[in-house]
Parts: C-alpha cells; sequence; structure tokens
C-alpha cells in the first residue's frame, strides 16, 4: 500500500465518527454490521470506544456468501463473549425476523423504564453502522420494505432526522453510518480488498487477485474447479489464471491470455458470490 493513498484517509474517519457519535445519544442500539467472509476484517476496533456501553447487535451480513459452518462458529464465538449476533442476507432477506426480536430485547432495558415511569411507552431506537459496501443501505431498504414510513422531526431533536418504522415498537434512523475500515495490517486489508470495503486504487491488481486465487484454492478449491470447470488446479497461481483466460476466452490478438481482463473477471466474480461460498477470517 502506498503511503500517497493513505493521505485522504484521517480527514474521512474523522467526520464519519464524528458523524455516528452525532447521532448516537438519538438511539437505543447500535447494530454493528459486518461482512460475514471477513468477521474479525470488517470490524473496526474504534466503534468499542465510540459507543461506550451503549447496546451493540453484531449482525453477519452477506451470509450467503460465507461458509455455513463458519457462519455458525462465529455466532457461537460472538455470544460466547457475551456479544449478541445474528447471521443476514439483506439482499433475500433471510434472518432479519431474528435480528429485529433480537433488537428488540436489547433495547428493552431503555424502553421499559420509560413504561414503568408512568409515560406512553416508546419504540425502541437503532442504528446502523459499518464499513464501505458491507450492505448498510441494502439492510436499511430492506428493513424498510413496503414499511417506509418516515417519522420526521421528533421532539426533543435538533436537527430533523429520518426515522423508518420497521416494526411494531422498534425505529430506524434512516442514516447508514459509515465507520472506516482499519487496515493498517496487510493481510486484513487485502481481504478489504477482496470484498470491495476498499477502493482497488488501494492495491495492484495482479498480486491481489494471485494472492485471492491461493486462498480460494485452499479454502474452497471445489468452488474453483467447478466455475472454471477445471479437473485440477494447479499449484501455481499464473498457470491457473492461464487456464482460467484460455477456458473464458480473454484473449488479445494472436491467442495470448489478456491477463488484466482475467485477474478483473476473477476479482468480480468473488465478489459476486460465484466462486462459491468462502469465509477468510476464522473465529
Ligand atoms: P453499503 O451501504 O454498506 O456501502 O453497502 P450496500 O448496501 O450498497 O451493498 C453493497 C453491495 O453488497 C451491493 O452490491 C449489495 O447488493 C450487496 N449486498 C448487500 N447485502 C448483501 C447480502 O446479504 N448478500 C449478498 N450476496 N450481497 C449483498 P452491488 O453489486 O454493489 O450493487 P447491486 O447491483 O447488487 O445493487
Amino acid at each position: 500500500m502506498e503511503e500517497k493513498n493513505l493521505q485522504w484517509f484521517p480527514g474521512h474517519m474523522k467526520k464519519a465518527q464524528r458523524l455516528i457519535q452525532e447521532n448516537l445519544r438519538l438511539v437505543d442500539l447500535v447494530i454493528e454490521l459486518l461482512d460475514a467472509r471477513i468477521p474479525a476484517s470488517s470490524q473496526n476496533p474504534l466503534l468499542r470506544e465510540i459507543l461506550g456501553d451503549k447496546p451493540r447487535l453484531i449482525v453477519l451480513n452477506k451470509s450467503d456468501l460465507a461458509d455455513r459452518k463458519s457462519v455458525d462458529a462465529w455466532l457461537k464465538n460472538f455470544r460466547d463473549e457475551n456479544i449478541p449476533a445474528v447471521a443476514v442476507d439483506a439482499v433475500k432477506g433471510t434472518g432479519l425476523k431474528s435480528l429485529i426480536s433480537h433488537a428488540k430485547e436489547l433495547a428493552a432495558p431503555k424502553t421499559n423504564k420509560f413504561a414503568r415511569a408512568g409515560a406512553k411507552p416508546r419504540s425502541a431506537r437503532l442504528m446502523i453502522v459499518g464499513i464501505p459496501n458491507v450492505g448498510k443501505s441494502s439492510l436499511i431498504n430492506r428493513l424498510a420494505g413496503a414499511n417506509h414510513v418516515k417519522i420526521e422531526n421528533r421532539p426533543g431533536v435538533t436537527r430533523a432526522k429520518q426515522w423508518i418504522k420497521i416494526s411494531d415498537g422498534l425505529d430506524l434512523l434512516d442514516m447508514p453510518g459509515i465507520l472506516w475500515p482499519k487496515f493498517d495490517d496487510a493481510e486484513v486489508a487485502l481481504k478489504l480488498s477482496w470484498t470491495y470495503a476498499i477502493s482497488d486504487e488501494i492495491h495492484d491488481l495482479e498480486p491481489t487477485v494471485t494472492k485471492l486465487l491461493m486462498t480460494l484454492a485452499e479454502k474452497n478449491p471445489a468452488g474453483l474447479r467447478e466455475r472454471y470447470k477445471l479437473a485440477e488446479l494447479p499449484d501455481d497461481a499464473h498457470e491457473l489464471l492461464n487456464l482460467i483466460g484460455r477456458k473464458r476466452g480473454c484473449l488479445v490478438k494472436g491467442g495470448d491470455i489478456d491477463i488484466e481482463k482475467v485477474l478483473r473477471l476473477v476479482l468480480n466474480e468473488f465478489r459476486a458470490g460465484k466462486l462459491g461460498r468462502v469465509t477468510l477470517d476464522e473465529p
């Protein structure tokens, strides 16, 4: 990673962090959206500091792209640490009922407190935060669904905020809180790059994709073999790239492999989940 690419980084991070901090007081709990393929690398350790004792629900999104057993292992891992966690697919809407019931349960101490004081019990309020591309907007849209009821100008709130009623007794702040990924570790940076949480400009395409292929060949070789109709996977990443290039007709004039095209193809197909389910961080 080159230094120059990191220069814009602190400013963005500070601004995003400030926005989350400003809105934190409006909610009873925070959903931390993680990528189920990289539940460790998609965390931002800063969040814990920002949240203080605000209840947090971990939601493993894109669980349709992760290895099933690893999703269960990660959920168990978080729950063993007393952190409530659920797995969802924000595109298909899998797991949302469980997300809603966990969120209500987590907010109950707060909302019940209001009820006991004789005031009208109010809805629980939540906010969704996560690194870029983890699926925040998809989840907000999916939760909003047909129920796109917006409640504006809450009393006591200085600036108008958009709220969406996502179920009886549960309101969602219509603002994806962008957390900056933490990628000072090269290995973490690679995983964030593969899953497109950080821009492709940060890495050189070739080493990024050859390392991805090697990792996939180790973690889910069947996924690669099936996708590219290969009886066997060669040990060498460049050989593999050439094979894929031939199979998929990524050629330049004269019949040589268009390596740039193969690299992009593999990366895009991985991101679209076409190379099989895989989890890249183990608990
Ligand atoms: P963000 O707000 O956190 O930045 O993420 P956003 O919702 O924009 O989602 C980023 C990409 O991830 C989108 O794909 C979205 O469809 C996809 N995505 C979100 N949740 C899931 C999930 O649970 N499973 C799978 N398989 N994909 C998910 P895109 O290609 O950028 O856009 P689109 O053409 O699919 O809309």
